[in-house]
């Protein structure tokens, strides 16, 4: 109760930018709290070995409560022995004392003057248990220490603190303890991740960020996991190719593959939003190879392959050499292959006749089949 702490947090995900506020809530008391005797160290005040005792005692302490540090404890010491104990017993704990308290704090601060913030809490708990009996508290801030592999306690400081007589009145205390940020303001601090981010992973979270905010919008019931990881397969990689491509990697589709024979030519980039005029030089690229290649630099994210080959057709026979005919067979093959490994085929191809292989072969694998027309406004 006494070392309660609070984190406000908000993190902008878009902008990679991590806000967060801490408080370290602490009651105050009315009048503050007065320092009778100037804090000294322990090694200015103690011998070797009765700091050496009082170490020896606080470990046994935390190994019998089966800790390993003790925020508050209880002290009291006469020249060649010291008895430490919990917090919690401080019943009848300094009867023999004669008025004597001493309380000891574990402390993080390292300033030599000034106790740290734990002891605050701790003070209004000790004036509302002695105050009315005691003029004075010693205490302790325990500053337990490795440094170089040595462990030191000698900087710990001690020092004498007067008790308000009234700790708290019945209304509620002031309190403190929200932490100011970078510019001395009363606001959260941000630590700002964007740079440290890899641009290809910013960019995968960024379009996944995008699309869970599409869907929150307008159709949040639709299975988005499902649409990511369907594997499409494009068939045709021209005016319908490009334009499919893009708008199923708009829609989250990591798993593309495009499948044609043709080559980039001159005509094609000005409606073929994948090709550029550099890809139709030399007699232009494979356009279902430079698809899958301008796909992945669009977002690295996507996993596109390309293959050249062409789909047998009703109607175009195949002559009848051994080349072609293996060729043809090949190319049936492999094209049940590419359905087979896919979840939805896009039939993309300029020709009716081109699409009826591989819907005969999509529906005897139950595939989803997409028949994809262009309607042109502008000829
Ligand atoms: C965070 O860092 C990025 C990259 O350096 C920078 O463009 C951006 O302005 C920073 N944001 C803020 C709020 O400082
Ligand atoms: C692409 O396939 C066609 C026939 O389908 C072939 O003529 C051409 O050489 C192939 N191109 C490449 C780069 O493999």
């Amino acid at each position: 109760l006494l070392n309660r702490f609070l984190l406000l947090t908000f993190a902008d995900l878009k902008k990679y930018h991590f806000y967060y506020w801490f408080c370290y809530p602490a009651l105050c008391f009315p009048d503050g709290i007065h320092i009778i005797q100037k804090p000294v160290c322990l090694g200015d005040r103690f011998t070797l070995s009765q700091i050496q005792a009082l170490q020896k005692a606080y470990d046994e302490l935390c190994h019998k409560e089966g800790v390993t540090a003790l925020p508050y404890f209880l002290i009291k010491y006469h020249d060649n022995s010291v008895v430490i104990s919990p917090l919690k017993r401080w019943d009848g704990f300094f009867q023999d004392q004669g008025g004597k308290v001493a309380v000891g704090v574990y402390d993080p601060c390292n300033l030599s003057h000034y106790p740290g913030w734990p002891l605050r809490n701790f003070l209004i708990l000790a004036a509302h248990k002695w105050g009315s009996l005691l003029q004075s508290v010693e205490v302790l801030c325990f500053r337990d220490r490795t440094m170089q592999g040595v462990r030191d306690i000698t900087h710990s400081i001690i020092f004498e603190i007067k008790l308000p007589e009234r700790a708290l009145g019945p209304d509620c205390p002031k309190a403190v303890g929200w932490e100011k940020n970078q510019k001395g303001g009363m606001g959260p601090r941000m630590v700002n991740l964007s740079e440290c981010m890899d641009p290809k992973r910013l960019a995968e979270s960024s379009v996944d960020l995008n699309l869970k905010l599409m869907c929150w919008r307008l159709v949040p019931t639709l299975d988005l996991e499902k649409i990511v990881s369907a594997k499409c397969l494009l068939l045709g990689a021209g005016t319908l190719g490009c334009s499919v491509a893009r708008t199923l990697m708009g829609w989250g589709v990591r798993k593309i593959t495009f499948v044609d024979n043709a080559k980039i030519s001159y005509s094609n980039p000005v409606r073929q939003p994948l090709y550029e005029f550099e890809d139709c030089l030399s007699g232009g690229k494979p356009k279902a190879l430079a698809a899958a290649d301008r796909l992945q630099k669009i977002f690295p994210g996507v996993s596109s392959e390309g293959y050249n080959m062409s789909i047998p057709m009703p109607g175009h026979p195949v002559n009848f050499s051994e080349v072609t005919m293996a060729q043809a067979r090949k190319d049936v093959a492999k094209l049940e292959e590419l359905i087979d490994a896919h979840d939805v085929v896009f039939l993309l191809m300029d020709t009716r006749e081109s699409r009826w292989l591989p819907a005969v072969i999509a529906a005897s694998k139950r595939k989803v089949l997409y028949h994809t027309l262009l309607i042109s406004l502008s000829l």
